[in-house]
């Protein structure tokens, strides 16, 4: 077991106080990290005093603390999950071969690239909400945007950690080029495009944590298998925190969708109470989900064989032995691809080219999942209304089936039918309009937006109409 110093200025358990020369490159780091933070992080609210879960170590149970603080002052620390000291490669061409503890030059770029893509989104995510703050739906909202916030900032500094162990004066720069890329900057944007637009309604935001902070959290998972121990541990932890990110989304739309389910029982329209109609959820649901899907990579890829082959990057629980061939060597994939001539066919390619594929199938089912809770939930409430995941074609602008044109319901379409109809499956203008007309701030403990219906239970057991954020 790892020891855990939360006495250090940058609480750890890896051991910083042994490493005199990391530890002083981290803590003249940390300073611009404080400095981002009160510039691009969360607009105005840097004096008050939340009710934030802060991680304090990596066993089971009791891993986080939960009290008021302020967060400039958060205690953002480097948390590796334990492993066994003896873990082997358990996928790709090095199966059986001890995993590594330092990075093999063979793979340092492609390791490099990865951390990262990974680790820009995290900081670029707590830009793009920064304004959010401002129209929060209630303080456990304001404090659920809040601890999503702190912990992106904590997934940079665990990508941060592995850039300045273990790539040298590279790893540095790029930990310093984390903080000079902004989200949205027309020189130097965030590298992922999604990452590059304002979250300015709590619409977007909670579809954002249900369907972007998933593919995050697939993202993780895939490296939580590497053969790069320490990527395998930081990630693995990470995933703890991103739980909550994605219930805080699932939650949301729920919640919003129950609101509307109340008022349409109740004989009466959302959309002359300043409540979301369900239609325009789902419109916003095809979006995020469409667009979540293009951060998965081409279906057909070469790089991901290669990070499969080398056991850089696994598929989704790859070491739970749920996969017949852990060399990936002897199967197809049958991935659907549209022709010139207005067609799909189903063509076979090698697995290790379909490992980003394979990863998006476990996400989609993933999110099929989350929709039938709503689903079920609107039941419950005797609404006919059902929400519809889109097809995984529909809406791409990465990948094979990018350039073409799908209807939710998976059917080619031509440019002109997409052209007149598209409008029935996106978000418009108007409709972006009139969300952002129904974001009224709340800031009186217990107390919700129209919009929105209060959740089940609140955080650490406190209840709902708990003081989340104290305005002085
Ligand atoms: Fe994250
Ligand atoms: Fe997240």
């Amino acid at each position: 077991m790892s020891t855990v110093d939360l006495e250090a200025k940058i609480p750890n358990n890896v051991g910083l106080r042994d490493n005199k020369r990391l530890m002083m490159a981290l803590e003249k780091w940390q300073p611009a990290f404080i400095e981002w933070w009160k510039q691009l992080g969360p607009s105005d609210f840097n004096q008050n005093d939340i009710y934030l879960r802060t991680a304090v170590g990596v066993g089971q149970g009791g891993w986080a603390h939960f009290d008021y603080v302020k967060m400039p002052d958060y205690r953002w620390g480097i948390f590796l999950a334990d492993g066994p000291a003896d873990r082997k490669i358990h996928f790709g061409d090095n199966i059986g071969a001890p995993v590594w503890n330092e990075v093999p030059g063979e793979f340092r770029n492609r390791l490099r690239r990865l951390i990262v893509t990974q680790g820009d989104t995290e900081p670029a995510s707590v830009e793009q909400q920064r304004m959010l703050g401002h129209s929060a739906p209630s303080l456990y909202d304001l404090r659920s945007l809040f601890q999503v916030n702190v912990e992106e900032g904590r997934h940079l500094w665990a990508m941060v950690y592995l850039l300045h162990t273990h790539f040298g004066a590279d790893g540095r720069d790029e930990a310093e080029a984390m903080l000079e890329r902004h989200s949205g900057d027309d020189d130097n944007p965030r590298i992922l495009e999604a990452f590059n637009y304002p979250i300015d309604n709590w619409v977007d935001f909670f579809c954002f944590t249900t369907f972007t902070d998933r593919d995050g959290k697939y993202q993780l998972a895939s490296l939580a298998e590497s053969s790069f121990d320490p990527l395998a541990r930081t990630t693995q932890f990470m995933l703890t925190e991103e739980a909550y990110h994605m219930q805080t989304g699932e939650n949301g739309v729920g919640r919003i969708a129950r609101r509307s389910a109340e008022i349409m029982k109740e004989g009466r329209d959302p959309a002359k109470e300043g409540a979301i109609p369900l239609p325009m959820l789902q419109r916003f649901v095809n979006h995020w989900f469409s667009a979540s899907m293009d951060l998965f990579g081409g279906e057909d890829s070469t790089n991901a064989a290669e990070s499969f082959a080398g056991g850089l990057k696994g598929r989704y629980r790859e070491g739970d032995g749920i996969y017949k061939d852990p060399k990936a060597l002897e199967q197809t994939y049958k991935l659907q691809v549209p022709t010139d001539d207005g067609k799909v066919e189903e063509k076979d390619i090698p697995l290790r080219r379909a490992m980003n594929a394979v990863l998006l199938d476990a996400y989609i089912a993933d999110c099929s999942r989350i929709v039938a809770r709503w689903n079920r939930d609107l039941k419950a409430q005797d609404c006919e209304f059902q929400f519809a995941l889109p097809d995984h074609k529909f809406n791409r602008h990465q990948g094979v089936y990018s350039g073409f044109r799908f209807s939710p319901a998976g059917e080619v379409l031509d440019e002109a039918t997409w052209t007149h109809r598209h409008g029935e499956w996106l978000p418009s203008q108007d409709d972006r309009d009139y969300v952002k007309s129904c974001m009224v701030r709340v800031t009186e403990p217990g107390k919700f937006a129209n919009y929105i219906a209060p959740p089940s239970q609140g955080p650490n057991n406190q209840p709902i109409d708990f003081e989340y954020v104290k305005f002085h």
